[in-house]
This record gives structure tokens, C-alpha cells and sequence, in this order.
């Protein structure tokens, strides 16, 4: 992809109209560059109206991601973190994974504009768009092996509430074992998703890619696209959001929340989260990798943050598997 091409979308980023003429002088470039520019956009996905006589526009005005805006934003413990930011990629995560293994630093964070096979959780694709989302990938070295860091993808979602709440969005909920939801209307719509993949040894060193994927601002198109209920911190708080002062927020909390887990484990956010959970006390469906259906009551999480399920045999701890609230059934 052109640097040419986020140049200009730079440009179109205030949601004006600008002529070819003008777009092409600025760069000193002919009209038909700028017209290939414009139609590699529509490629990777960025609707860009065209009208003849007034030139090209975005369908809403964006703010693109800036390393040094949001470095500024994170203040004085900017130094603690590498932060980058991409145009185009296929997955922070996957990149970030293949960074990691070639000595990328501890507490960096990828952010990218555009994600073209940006993946979910359980094999599913997670889909977004230019300006409409906030997506990266945090990296972060544990002395301890993968097999202490169970638990981890909970703390991440504490991480996520604690930074929603420092923006006045208090209504953000956790569905075990981290997606953050917000109720509206009776309904739970998905806000954000974590995807974490670990290297390294089960005993040794290890590390963790937690991707964190977060509706912004999303269009009808897009929500279409999604399959299943899904919301943006927009309509939630009704005011813009500046994505580099979100990310700044989330940088320090992941940061946080990581440092608290390295130092109490899981046990010591354990009530936090529990608070948070969406589902606590409810009666839910747990759908296992095998396609098994559990139906129970959650009761508690363990210390190692698998989820309790109370049925007539009794209270089971699950450390994989889907939740979805069961309707009708006591839960208010
Ligand atoms: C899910 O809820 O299924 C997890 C979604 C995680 C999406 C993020 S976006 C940034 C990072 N890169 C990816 O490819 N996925 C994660």
C-alpha cells in the first residue's frame, strides 16, 4: 500500500470535500494518480465518495492514529512503552507474533489503521475499518512460564473496564472470559473483544500478544457485517472519542492491570472482575469445543479464572468454552 494513498487520506480525514486538482498539486502528482490512490482505498475497504466538480470525501470525518499524540497523551511514563503505528496489515496479532520472536520490546503496543484478516477468538474473523475502530496488539515478556498465566485474558478484560471507566463509560460489562459488552435495550451488544496468544515455554520465559479490537464509531455497513450484536463507544457516550487518548488510557491500564497480575495473580482481581462479569448469578448456556451444551448457574470464578457452573451435580470449574445468557430463566 502507498504511502501516498494515507497521505492523502490524511487529508480526507476532516470529512471535507478535496478536489482531485488540489490533492494532486499538493503532491505534485497527475489526477490520475490521485484517482489510483483513491481506488486502492476502495480495496482495503475505505469508502471515499467521489463527486464530480467538488472531488473526493470520507463518508465521516476520522482521526488517524499518531505514535508521538499518543506517547504525548500516555505523559510522563511514555518512556516505559515502544509504540508504533501501521497503515495496512493483515493482523496486529499475527505481525506482533513474529516481531515478538525476533526480540521486539517488552510493553510495545502495534496499532494499525487497517486490518485485512484481523481475527476473533475461536477461529472467527473480527472485522473493522478505517477510523471506525481501534485495533493493536500490546506485547509484554513474563518471567514466568505459560503455564502460570491462566487468568491472564480476565485480567485484560479488567484492564478494558478500568479504561472505560476513566472515560465516563461505566455501563461496560464482561462476558467470561473477556469480551466487554454493554446492555442496551435489554440486550447485550459486544463493544470489544481480546484475542491473546502466548509463546515461549510452559515453565521458562514466556510472553503474551493480547490483540484488543474496540468499536468506535461503526457504520450500518459495518454492523451488518458483524454476526452478532455489537455496539461502539459512540453511541455509549455520545461524545467523540479521540482514539489516541483512548489508546494512551488502555496503554496505562494494560500496564497496570499486567503489573498487578505479575505481582497477586489472578486471586487478587478476582471480586473486581467478578463485579464486572455480566452473567454473575445467572443462568447461562456453556457451549464446550466439542459442541457439548452445560446449562447452569454461574456461581464463582476460580483463582485461576475458569468459570463455575452450578448444576444438579454440583458446581463445575470450565476454563474454555462460549457463554450466552439463557433468557426467561430468573434472570432478571
Ligand atoms: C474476539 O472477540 O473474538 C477477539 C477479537 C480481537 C480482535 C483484535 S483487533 C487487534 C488484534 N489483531 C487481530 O487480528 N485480532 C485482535
Amino acid at each position: 500500500m502507498s504511502n501516498l494513498l494515507f497521505s492523502i487520506l490524511a487529508d480526507l480525514a476532516d470529512g471535507q470535500f478535496h478536489s482531485g486538482e488540489a490533492i494532486a498539486k499538493k503532491y505534485n502528482i497527475s489526477r490520475v494518480s490521485v484517482w489510483n490512490a483513491i481506488g486502492e482505498a476502495e480495496k482495503i475497504g475505505v469508502d471515499i465518495f467521489s463527486v464530480r466538480g467538488k472531488g473526493y470525501k470520507l463518508t465521516q470525518p476520522i482521526t488517524l492514529l499518531d505514535s508521538k499524540k499518543i506517547k504525548q497523551a500516555i505523559g510522563e511514563e511514555a518512556s516505559w512503552f515502544h509504540i508504533e503505528v501501521i497503515d495496512v496489515v493483515d493482523s496486529t496479532n499475527t505481525l506482533m507474533m513474529r516481531k515478538a520472536a525476533t526480540g521486539y520490546p517488552h510493553a510495545a503496543c502495534l496499532a494499525a489503521h487497517i486490518q485485512t484478516a484481523g481475527k476473533g477468538r475461536r477461529g472467527r474473523r473480527w472485522i473493522s475499518a478505517l477510523g471506525q475502530n481501534l485495533t493493536f496488539s500490546f506485547l509484554w515478556r513474563f518471567k514466568q512460564g505459560a503455564a502460570m498465566l491462566s487468568g491472564l485474558s480476565l485480567v485484560v478484560g479488567i484492564a478494558l473496564i478500568r479504561a472505560f471507566q476513566k472515560i465516563g463509560l461505566q455501563q461496560a460489562l464482561l462476558k467470561w472470559p473477556n469480551d466487554i459488552l454493554v446492555l442496551d435495550n435489554g440486550l447485550y451488544r459486544k463493544l470489544a473483544g481480546i484475542l491473546i496468544e502466548l509463546q515461549g515455554d510452559m515453565e521458562g520465559q514466556s510472553l503474551a500478544v493480547i490483540g484488543i479490537g474496540i468499536n468506535l464509531d461503526i457504520s450500518k455497513k459495518q454492523i451488518e457485517k458483524i454476526d452478532q450484536p455489537a455496539i461502539d463507544l459512540h453511541s455509549c457516550l455520545d461524545a467523540a472519542i479521540n482514539p489516541n487518548e483512548l489508546l494512551a488510557i488502555i496503554i496505562k491500564e494494560l500496564a497496570a492491570a499486567l503489573s498487578q497480575f505479575e505481582s497477586e495473580g489472578f486471586a487478587g482481581m478476582k471480586e473486581e472482575w467478578k463485579n464486572a462479569h455480566a452473567f454473575h448469578d445467572k443462568m447461562v448456556a456453556l457451549t464446550k469445543g466439542d459442541g457439548q451444551i452445560i446449562q447452569g448457574r454461574v456461581s464463582d470464578i476460580t483463582d485461576d479464572g475458569a468459570l463455575l457452573i452450578h448444576t444438579e451435580k454440583g458446581a463445575t470449574p470450565y476454563s474454555s468454552g462460549e457463554i450466552s445468557i439463557i433468557k426467561n430463566w430468573n434472570n432478571a
